[in-house]
């Protein structure tokens, strides 16, 4: 595909190992990838967009083709107006399917020329997730094996700044 731009949109409260997986192999598969740091209506999220977007960016200096950004819209119109035709999604379990399908094929519904695609998570990040990264940190629990160490301090002082 030439000049095909992905995007990976995420909360990535914060961004996991299991993410940047994602994040890595998307940006083999595609000319340009953007990273969206998008809005979860279902969730209280802890760190701020800047935050989220700085630490994705402190993991992927090596990733040329990679641009993260912040957008709090409606992912089908970002989408549309990036010149996006994927959706790249990373699928952990079955219990992530049913709500990943009824969102890609929502995003369709909203944007037809975009595709959602589900690359299987990594079977070492497929118990992780974000919550679970600022559960062990804020109970003083090494992350190392879960983030990369150009975050690690970062997400434990902010979590700690919030105790
Ligand atoms: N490896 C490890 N963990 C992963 C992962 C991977 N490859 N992919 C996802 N996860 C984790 C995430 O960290 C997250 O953990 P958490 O629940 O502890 O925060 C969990 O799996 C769920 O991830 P996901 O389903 O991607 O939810 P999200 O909140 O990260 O992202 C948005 C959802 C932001 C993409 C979605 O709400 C959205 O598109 N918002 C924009 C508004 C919009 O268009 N709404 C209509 C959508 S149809």
């Amino acid at each position: 595909m030439k000049n095909s731009i992905a995007i990976c949109p995420g909360s990535f409260d914060p961004v996991t190992n299991g993410h940047l997986d994602i994040i890595t192999r998307a940006a083999n598969m595609f000319d340009k990838v953007i990273v969206v740091v998008a809005y979860n209506a279902n969730k209280k999220h802890c760190f701020t967009p800047d935050e989220r977007v700085e630490m994705i960016k402190k993991c992927i200096p090596d990733l040329l083709n990679v641009e993260v950004v912040h957008f709090d819209g409606l992912l089908a119109s970002y989408a549309a107006d990036c010149g996006a035709t994927a959706i790249i999604k990373g699928l952990r379990a079955m219990s992530d399917f049913e709500y990943e399908f009824q969102m890609a094929l929502t995003n369709k519904k909203l944007n037809p020329n975009v595709e959602t695609l589900f690359l299987t998570t990594d079977a070492q990040n497929m118990y992780l997730s974000s919550s679970m990264v600022r559960q062990i940190a804020s109970m003083n629990g090494d992350i190392s094996s879960f983030v990369p160490e150009a975050i690690r301090q970062d997400i434990i002082d902010r979590i700690n700044s919030k105790k």
